[in-house]
């Protein structure tokens, strides 16, 4: 059966719209890492997807989860992962998530604030020996990362000036600081970038080495940030050179037998395995302008709108190479809902289908599923020539069963 072929025949199935994951391609992207990083735990990051059956595959292929709130960990412990093994991530962790992220097994807290310290120790009645619990550190500065998060003053990570008063103090208050947290954003597509960002995280650890509990090794959960090719003109990012540059860094620093890396990887595992696909239900011309209007849109696919990613799109049905600009958007009230500006086929028509590619990571989590009450897409697995629904749309009386009356 042709990729053509396949797709059409879940549109037939499932209706439109809805995410297909690849799942041989998830399987092959954590293969590269796991081959290529062997000294290094791969962390996968369900915020980029946490369907649960993305989810079960990841688990299977034999690497560990990071999450940031109470249900993520409930899905990956429910998709299989360890939860003793799991990364808790985020910032503004109440004293509720904690203890429910207690409940669910986890013990590995990647902590962003000295009062946030305050909260684990004071639900835990101080009991935190059995915690690994590492401080994530917001540097300086933070390259050249598409999508930055720290690096500048920013609710994430403790800034890096205070990090030995705030070693010290957590010591005195009893906790063991098994390491670092370094994530300073997503999207990097430079080898050199990414090496410079690993060789910014040692350099924190040489510098602090002696206030860190080191009973066994330091923990040095690197966010990676890996990046994927959204354009055909995009640089690719190479994990055997980074393998091989990391480990020269962590033998030049000597701590090779030292550190234990994490890394924590979402768009790199999923980005490329999903595809977005939704229907034409109007073409319109307004004052020279072409719009195409999808039975789908920012309700599904936020990341046009949020940082005007621009992805490979095309037309299902069409054959035709002469294109045209258009503007790809959805049904939603608002100018905001536009999945991308594209040129597009110039037959296109009403009833095409319209496939997004590399919508894997951070499509349907972050999508406004709820504005104007449009159903939720569809996810559906593909697995060589067989595919599967794994969560449906929802309906009308999904919607309205957790009203209170
Ligand atoms: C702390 C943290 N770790 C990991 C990730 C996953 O990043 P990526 O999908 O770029 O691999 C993110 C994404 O925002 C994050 O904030």
């Amino acid at each position: 059966m042709s990729d053509k072929d396949i797709l059409n025949a879940i549109v037939n199935e499932t209706g439109t719209p809805f995410y297909v994951y690849d799942a041989c391609r998830i399987r092959e992207n954590i293969q590269r890492i796991q081959k290529a990083f062997k000294e290094t735990k791969i962390h996968y990051s369900l915020k980029a997807n946490p369907c649960l059956g993305v989810c079960k595959i990841i688990s299977d292929a034999g690497i560990e989860a990071e999450i940031a709130s109470p249900f993520e960990a409930k899905v990956a412990v429910e998709a299989g992962f360890n939860p003793a093994e799991i990364l808790y991530d985020g910032p503004g962790k109440t004293s509720l998530n904690i203890s429910d992220n207690l409940d669910s097994g986890l013990r590995r807290f990647n902590i962003e604030s000295m009062t946030e310290l305050e909260r684990v120790k004071k639900i835990t009645n101080g009991n935190t020996r059995h915690l690994s619990l590492c401080f994530r550190i917001n540097p300086l500065e933070a390259g050249n990362a598409a999508e930055k998060m720290t690096g500048k003053p920013s609710r994430f990570g403790i800034d890096i000036e205070e990090l030995p008063a705030c070693l010290d103090k957590a010591a005195s208050d009893g906790f063991k600081i098994n390491g670092i947290h370094l994530y300073l954003g997503s999207q990097i597509l430079s080898d050199e970038q990414l090496t410079a960002n690993y060789r910014a995280g040692l350099n924190i650890i040489t510098e602090h080495y002696e206030k860190f509990y080191t009973e066994d090794k330091i923990d040095y959960v690197f966010g990676g940030g890996f990046g994927i090719p959204y354009q055909d003109n995009d640089t690719t990012i190479n994990p055997e050179y980074l393998a091989e540059s990391f480990k020269k860094l962590r033998v030049e620093y000597g701590l090779r037998d030292k550190i234990t890396t994490r890394f924590e990887l979402g768009r790199y595992i999923i980005g490329n395995a999903g595809r977005y696909l939704a229907k034409v239900v109007d073409i319109k011309v307004s004052r020279g302008e072409k719009f195409i209007t999808l039975d789908g849109g920012i309700n599904h696919f936020m990341r046009y709108v949020m940082t005007r990613a621009k992805h490979r799109i095309s037309s299902l049905n069409s054959t035709s190479t002469d294109l045209e600009p258009a503007e790809i958007c959805g049904q939603t009230c608002t100018p905001y809902d536009v999945i991308s500006i594209a040129d597009m086929p110039k037959d296109i028509a009403i009833g095409d289908i319209i496939v997004l590619e590399d919508a894997g990571a951070y499509g349907w989590s972050m999508g406004i599923q709820n504005f104007l009450s449009f159903p939720s897409c569809a996810e559906v697995i593909l697995d060589k020539n067989n595919f599967q629904t794994v969560r449906r749309k929802n309906n009308f009386d999904d919607l309205m069963k957790l009203n209170i009356s």
